[in-house]
């Protein structure tokens, strides 16, 4: 059961828009490789940050085919592909590139002038 505002409206939206937002640490910039991420959960959230370009991106880490763990898959420029079943999301949109009916949540990310990482995620 979902509650409004939540992953399951997120994810419907592909962006989270919930009323109520809050900022959640991903730690330190410097300790995600690039090309890599790291695992942030937050409430009902598993939440995936990648670093691409040097620039944090955060997405939903589960699959919403069958729950696959993204944050597992093969990241390819700015698209992982899941190591389920293959589908692929662009992290930075959560659009899969083949099927526009199917993406995932993504999350504002900034990193402050200390250099941590600050994903936007419903309160
Ligand atoms: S669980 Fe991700 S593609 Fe099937």
């Amino acid at each position: 059961m979902s509650r409004p505002g939540g992953r399951a409206d997120a994810v419907k939206e592909g962006a989270c828009v919930g009323p109520t937002m809050t900022e959640v640490s991903a730690g330190p910039l410097a300790r995600i490789p690039e090309g890599g991420c790291v695992l942030v959960e937050h409430g009902p959230w598993l939440l995936a940050v990648w670093k691409i370009g040097g620039a944090p991106h955060a997405a939903d880490a589960v699959c919403p085919h069958r729950g696959g763990p993204l944050h597992e898959g093969t990241l390819e420029g700015a698209v992982v592909t899941c190591p389920l079943h293959a589908f692929r999301f662009d992290v930075r949109t959560g659009r899969n590139p083949f099927n526009p009916g199917s993406r995932i949540a993504v999350f504002p990310a900034r990193v402050t002038p200390d250099g941590e990482v600050l994903v936007d995620v419903p309160a």
